[in-house]
């Protein structure tokens, strides 16, 4: 194997050489992240039959690809922390004995490349040279991957420059898991059946197998990001959150920036793109988008909280968006995207469910099958994506790219709850926060007004992301607070709200902007609340309402916290609670205590504005 002469890290370069003695690849190629090695992956997918070159006239250098239908997300159940001790990943990771793993994985990727070429791509997680950045390099047989690799990470031979011939990286080994014997032919989307994405906290390494799928093969994502990177930040003392970053700027051209957790499709594409109502706009209100996804956030010199989007693309959710939705996504995507299970018009250009009002006539669905408004089923895959460079977007912040992260003034978090939860509020405290981040819930599907049943405990939106023990990290989240002056203040959010007609009752998009202006001036110290069990919250004159008809008996409607239906919701905490005992911060059981004492002092049902009969 010939290495390139600027790969100058020793450790790099041996274990490149063992992975090759292992995957046994017919070719190696070290990418260097140029345009023309961008262009030759899309052709080589293009020829596999993966691929369609869109029209150029319409979506310039862009590219529809179909996965295998079974392959088309993250694989939970098929994704594992290594831990040495099962203790150290928690009850809410899959664990296997890293030894016994790893020998399991040995077996796998012998021979797995085999008529195949292993790619050889260095990347960064945050802006090169970031001292809150981080080095990954991954292998794969993929050029999907590669392709894809290159729109979400700073990707090319800047980083082996960065690396140097002694620094740190976190090797990422990725495989389709299907090797081909002399003379076969290919399938357009390789991938197995067996699949594992396996963690190794302790040695901070990955390896994943069978899938070449969003986050089960573009490593840098979840996998490192967050599942690796929270390792880090424990130790470290910094946060790798699954969270968006945005930008307020006010009137008076301050810009305040926040970041917000909610669940996988949650709306964080959306928010982070939020584009004012017209009052606000006209005024001078205005959001920038920093990050869609992760955030990492380390404390700088001054005490404050400094942010990172350590991606430099956007990964996201196809279906819904629209020119209505979120403009800003759609003109991201004009040019030079990749966009995988969407449906293809007979002009060459891409389609998928709620992009347009009434869908075009006749398309060719993610399968490649002909589809008709009448066909009875989706033209799209649910959880089909586009890839988009992030520069693209026309709201990204100008300190989007700025190594040393951007400063939080507030954290919100938020999940899918049809019922219960208000629209919004704020925490009384940092612990608090703790608790209401950890305790978040969100729902898949609409639940039954009034049901608890269907949802599912997702603490800070983690839960899949987390790469140890859910209450060490709920312990490291209490620590880093008591450890900065003047923490970010933290809110609660939910947009998803039902009447009893199972109609949303709050607007939504770009209306969050009123909840967001309130916010804002909370953490600047300045709107009005009053107090209520779960923490602070507007009134209904202490929010911006014009242009909007939304009525105080709506807003009360939205904005309850009724006593009864709190009790039950702190008791289906405690199911997690108890899942987590053993190492289950103490103060989160305080905290509890303190809710219910204040749902019982409370009235009976906690109004707010005028009195609800
Ligand atoms: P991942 O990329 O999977 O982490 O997800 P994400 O959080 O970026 O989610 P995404 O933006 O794909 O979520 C989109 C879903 O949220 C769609 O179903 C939208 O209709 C819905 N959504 C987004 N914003 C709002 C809102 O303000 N109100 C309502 N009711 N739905 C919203
Ligand atoms: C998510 O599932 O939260 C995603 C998509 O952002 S993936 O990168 O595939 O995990
Ligand atoms: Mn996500």
């Amino acid at each position: 194997m010939e290495i390139p002469s600027y790969v100058k890290n020793e450790k790099l370069k041996s274990w490149v050489q063992e992975m090759v003695d292992l995957c046994k690849p017919d070719n190696v190629r070290w990418c260097d992240g140029s345009e023309k090695e961008y262009d030759e992956m899309c052709q080589l997918l293009v020829d596999a039959g993966a691929a369609i070159k869109l029209n150029e006239a319409k979506r310039p250098n862009s590219y529809l690809v179909r996965s295998d239908p079974s392959d088309v997300a993250r694989v939970e159940d098929r994704t594992f922390i290594c831990s040495v001790n099962k203790n150290d990943a928690g009850p809410t990771n899959n664990w296997e004995n890293p030894k016994e793993m790893k020998e399991k994985l040995l077996g796998l990727f012998d021979g797995a490349m085999r008529g195949r070429t292993m790619y050889v791509i260095p990347f960064s997680m945050g802006p090169i040279g970031s001292h809150i950045s981080h080095i990954g390099i991954e292998l794969t047989d993929s050029p999907y991957v590669v392709a894809n690799q290159r729109i979400m990470t700073r990707m090319g031979k800047a980083v082996y420059d960065a690396l140097g011939a002694d620094g740190e990286f976190v090797p990422c080994l990725h495989t389709v898991g299907k090797p081909l014997g002399p003379g076969e032919k290919d399938v357009p989307w390789p991938c197995n059946d067996t699949k594992y994405i396996v963690h190794f906290p302790e040695e901070r390494s990955i390896w994943s197998f069978g899938s070449g799928y969003g986050g089960n093969a573009l490593l840098g994502k979840k996998c490192f990001a967050l599942r690796i990177a929270s390792n880090l930040a424990r130790d470290e003392g910094w946060l790798a959150e699954h969270m968006l970053i945005l930008g307020v700027e006010s009137p008076d051209g301050e810009r305040t920036y926040i970041a917000a957790a909610f669940p996988s499709a949650c709306g964080k594409t959306n928010f982070a793109m939020l584009i004012p109502p017209e009052p606000f706009e006209k005024e001078g209100w205005k959001v920038t988008t920093v990050g869609d996804d992760i955030a990492w956030i380390k404390p700088g010199e001054d005490g404050r909280l400094y942010a990172i989007n350590p991606e430099y693309g956007f990964f996201g959710v196809a279906p819904g968006t629209s020119m209505d939705s979120n403009p800003n996504a759609m003109h991201s995507v004009t040019k030079n995207s990749i966009f995988t299970n969407v449906a293809l018009t007979p002009d060459g250009d891409v389609w998928w469910e709620g992009m347009t009002k009434t869908p075009p006539p006749e398309l060719t669905d993610w399968q490649g099958q002909p589809w008709t408004p009448d066909s009875g089923k989706v033209s799209s895959h649910p959880n089909a994506r586009f890839t988009a460079p992030a520069g693209q977007c026309p709201s990204i912040d100008p300190e989007w790219e700025n190594p040393q992260g951007v400063p939080i003034s507030a954290f919100i978090f938020g999940g899918r709850r049809s019922t219960v939860v208000p629209l919004v509020y704020q925490a009384f405290n940092w612990n608090y926060g703790v608790y209401m981040a950890a305790t978040m819930g969100s729902e898949k599907t609409a639940a039954a007004a009034g049901g608890l049943g269907q949802v599912r405990r997702d603490p800070f939106a983690m839960l899949p992301f987390c790469g140890y023990h859910m209450a060490d990290y709920f312990n490291h989240w209490l620590q880093f607070g008591r450890k900065i002056p003047n923490p970010p203040r933290i809110f609660g959010v939910n947009w998803f709200r039902k009447d009893e007609n199972g109609k949303f009752i709050w607007p939504g998009f770009g209306e969050n902007m009123r909840v967001l202006k309130w916010v804002v001036e909370r953490a600047r110290g300045k709107a009005v609340s009053v107090e209520s069990p779960l923490g602070w919250v507007p009134r209904y004159e202490d929010l911006d309402w014009r242009g909007l008809d939304f009525t105080p008996q709506r807003f009360q409607d939205l904005m309850a916290i009724d006593r009864d239906i709190w009790i039950r919701e702190v008791l289906s905490h405690e199911e997690l609670f108890l899942q987590l005992y053993d190492k289950l911060p103490k103060e989160l059981i305080f905290i509890r205590e303190l809710i219910l004492s204040g749902l019982w002092r409370s009235p009976e049902h906690w109004g707010l504005a005028p009195e609800r009969a």
